[in-house]
């Protein structure tokens, strides 16, 4: 089988998808028509979506869900989430409806700076291109005007320019570092836009400068990029009731379901291992939202982990604690989030998810967003510290099984019941059919 092609990316939808099905499948035509069986009906949805993304030959679903009951700073939402993890939806529901009727969450975004840089080797003097920079600062940060005036209208664009000695760690590494505000955009474009005009200029600038000797004028801009790691892009959700609240649980006081609370906090603050999977079902909330709403959820998980080892050692996204009889719980993280550009208009489903929450600006996009990794997080630990997280997840892995086994609809409903009062697990399941 000869798998190599050239120009791949110039054939039409339907030769690449013949070219794909010739090479790679044996039953040819059930595979093709598989991928056609994906499409969608109506033309213009199905070319919108064709166009994200380069080679597109068919649309791959995830369940979009939805979790009603979450009261946001005294104000309902029904949140969209986008997962393929059959337990996620059913705990945020949980968690809402649990925080519900003891207060609901509150948040509060603390800073929405974004971070760009634009990496080069200076073989020279320190001082001198520390000198050059000072001196030159007002002309670069003027000379991407043109690309910051409307941003700036809206109070965002690029706040502060710095330049970074960096040659403890690389032989004549430098950064010039800007600090951006992008309003209600992500902001990758325009951050990485202003960043490449600023090398142009910084290099144009510096070949007309007098101080500096011609071997220091041969700057090498290596790249200019935005940072995904975004610590001063913060937001804290958190929710507190007293104690005596906390419950009724079927075989614990609450005293000491506060107390076992505290105690995985404690140990996911301290132990990497379960630390990665603390984090993990924070993310599984904030990543169906982050999907549902059309943001980059790479980044965004990206930096949150980065931020999870801020202090040399990867730990707790949340806290827990007591404070005069209140059980308080809480996250604080960087979500650099948008609900402007990107796909917010161009993709239908994206878009309602933004009515759903009634179009919100991307403040309240990162609050709303902490709130689904924190409840996410509650509900996980919840389960884990009482009856177990196998329980509620393997009720939701039931249907999975049922349907990889090929059940019927009537075989479905009567293993439901059945598994009300029985431990579910694969030979489980295979039993109960073959009765
Ligand atoms: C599963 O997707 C997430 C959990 O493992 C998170 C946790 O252990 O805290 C349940």
């Amino acid at each position: 089988m000869n798998n190599k092609i050239d120009g791949f990316s110039k054939l039409s939808k339907n030769k690449k998808i013949d070219w794909v099905i010739k090479n790679h499948f044996n039953s040819k035509n059930d595979m093709k028509k598989l991928l056609e069986s994906y499409w969608n009906s109506n033309k213009k949805i199905q070319k919108n979506h064709d166009e994200f993304s380069e080679n597109t030959i068919s649309n791959f679903y995830y369940p979009l869900g939805v979790a009603p009951n979450f009261l946001i700073n005294n104000k309902i939402f029904t949140l969209p989430m986008v997962t393929e993890e059959s337990s996620v939806v059913a705990a945020a529901c949980k968690s809402a409806k649990y925080w519900l009727t003891r207060g609901g969450f509150k948040t509060k975004v603390l800073n929405t700076e974004k971070i760009g840089q634009i990496h080069f080797l200076f073989n020279g003097n320190p001082s001198k291109i520390t000198k050059f920079f000072k001196k030159n600062k007002s002309k670069l940060i003027n000379s991407v005007e043109g690309l910051t005036k409307n941003m700036n209208k809206r109070g965002g664009g690029l706040k502060d320019l710095e330049i970074k000695n960096k040659t403890d760690l690389i032989d004549n590494y430098y950064q010039l570092k800007g600090t951006f505000k992008t309003d209600n955009a992500m902001g990758a474009n325009f951050i990485n836009s202003c960043l490449e005009k600023l090398a142009q200029s910084f290099k144009n600038l510096i070949k007309d400068d007098e101080d500096l000797s011609n071997k220091e004028k041969n700057i090498e801009i290596v790249m200019s990029i935005l940072s995904n790691y975004t610590p001063n892009c913060l937001v804290k959700a958190s929710v507190s009731c007293p104690i005596n609240n906390l419950g009724p649980f079927k075989n614990m006081k609450s005293e000491e379901f506060a107390k076992k609370f505290l105690m995985a906090i404690k140990i996911a603050k301290n132990d990497n291992y379960r630390a990665v999977t603390h984090n993990k079902g924070i993310m599984n909330g904030i990543d169906a939202i982050a999907m549902a709403t059309g943001n980059d959820f790479r980044a965004i998980e990206a930096c949150a982990h980065a931020y999870a080892s801020k202090n040399g050692k990867y730990s707790s996204l949340s806290n827990a604690f007591i404070e005069k009889n209140n059980f308080n719980f809480e996250i604080q993280l960087p979500l650099s989030m948008g609900t402007v550009g990107g796909l917010t208009k161009l993709h239908p489903i994206v878009n309602w998810s933004l009515e759903l929450l009634n179009f919100p600006n991307s403040k309240s996009l990162m609050e709303i967003t902490a709130v689904a990794g924190l409840a996410q997080n509650f509900a996980a630990i919840k389960s884990l510290i009482t009856s177990g997280i196998q329980k509620g997840h393997m009720k939701m892995h039931l249907l999975n099984i049922l349907k990889q086994k090929g059940a019927s609809e009537n075989q479905k409903n009567e293993a439901i019941n059945y598994f009300k009062k029985n431990k579910v697990s694969v030979s489980a399941v295979e039993d109960f059919l073959k009765k």
